[in-house]
């Protein structure tokens, strides 16, 4: 099976990739730089790897240390590439724009170099519904125009266009473009999830610290969009379904040598409201969420949801995963490390 490696994988979406990776018979390879995650997380996934923990290692390490990859490249002779490392906040990346394009843009030059360098191109790109920009109609198909809004966006937009101009260039680069929607939820087992930094700007995550009792109420921003009941429609998707994504997308850059480079949305094809979100988590975690009706937040849309037909035909995958999996898999994980990662570790966790 694919030996991969996966850049970025003690974040949230690649921690649970990588686990899924090693269910599938994957062998894996994380290099993280611990800008935006802790080491911590991988003593977690290697008490979940169980028996195949021995299948996965973690470099700690910069993408754009080019001596490291040469010297990883070299001696792991990879199958495949998952490149999730990059900063993600929309709001940080317009205070501090040179960092994000220099980490995330610059980052994944250097990647793409050392590929090329050891002939390793087949690569699947960590890419976001945010390259659609402020779209005007759902469900958002991978044919509709790119408009980045955020420097974060743009560093995610330079990347896909380099992307495509690289495998224009060379057709021995299989790429896959994966378009995140709203990604939530986190391990069924409690044990791993995302690690809540500072105040959450993303809705799943400051809904648990109200939940939780860390926060007085959540803002819901707008409750008189044209939707059903007012507030805006998102399309949010299970962490484990985006991983079982990541693994069948694998499977076709190793195979079809024709690939090229290729868009794919990864979402559910169905939009939620936040205040049926809101209804939701309550209704299937039993804690409380008090919530009041705020202004809209500058620069969101009022409804996105994805088209999931190419996923369905290009990758032979859907998402699984229902809303209620979603809230009650983050509250199991919220209950268990209210701190997230910098929860004291309980006698039962060592
Ligand atoms: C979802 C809905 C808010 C917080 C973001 C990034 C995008 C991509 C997906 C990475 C919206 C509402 C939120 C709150 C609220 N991420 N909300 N109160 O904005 O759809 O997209 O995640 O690639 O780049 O921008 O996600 O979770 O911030 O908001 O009412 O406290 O929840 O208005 O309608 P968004 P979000």
């Amino acid at each position: 099976m694919p030996h991969v490696f996966v850049t970025g994988g003690l974040g949230f979406i690649g921690s649970h990739t990588t686990l899924v990776l090693l269910e599938h018979g994957h062998s894996v390879v994380i290099l993280d730089n611990l800008s935006n995650a802790f080491e911590r997380v991988f003593t977690h996934m290697k008490k979940l790897a169980g028996d195949k923990a021995d299948k996965m290692k973690f470099v700690q390490g910069d993408l754009r240390d080019k001596a490291l990859l040469d010297k990883l490249f070299s001696e792991e002779k990879f199958d495949a590439v998952i490149h999730f490392a990059g900063f993600k906040a929309v709001g940080e990346s317009v205070e501090k724009p040179l960092e994000y394009y220099d980490n995330n843009f610059c980052g994944s030059v250097a990647l793409l170099e050392a590929m090329r360098t050891h002939k390793c191109m087949n690569l699947v790109f960590s890419s976001s519904c945010t390259v659609y920009g402020m779209v005007e109609k759902t469900p958002i198909t991978e044919d509709f125009p790119l408009a980045a809004v955020s420097p974060y966006g743009r560093t995610k937009l330079f990347q896909e266009d380099m992307y495509r101009d690289v495998a224009a260039s060379d057709p021995s680069w299989r790429i896959l473009l994966l378009r995140y929607f709203n990604p939530v939820g986190a391990h069924p087992s409690g044990d791993l999830g995302e690690h809540p930094v500072g105040i959450p700007n993303n809705l799943m995550p400051y809904v648990q610290q109200v939940a939780l009792g860390q926060r007085e109420f959540l803002r819901v921003f707008g409750g008189d969009y044209p939707t059903p009941d007012g507030s805006a429609i998102r399309d949010y998707i299970h962490v484990m379904d985006l991983a079982e994504g990541h693994v069948a997308a694998v499977k076709l850059i190793v195979e079809d040598e024709k690939l090229g480079c290729k868009p794919v949305n990864l979402g559910t094809g169905r939009g939620t409201s936040v205040l049926e979100m809101i209804k939701a988590f309550e209704e299937n975690t039993g804690a409380k969420v008090p919530y009041k009706v705020v202004d809209r937040r500058a620069g969101d849309t009022i409804a996105v949801w994805a088209a999931t037909e190419l996923a369905e035909s290009l990758l032979g995958w859907k998402s699984k995963l229902s809303l209620a999996d979603m809230c009650r898999d983050q509250w199991a994980w919220a209950s268990k490390y209210p701190q997230g990662y910098e929860t004291p570790v309980k006698e039962d966790q060592q």
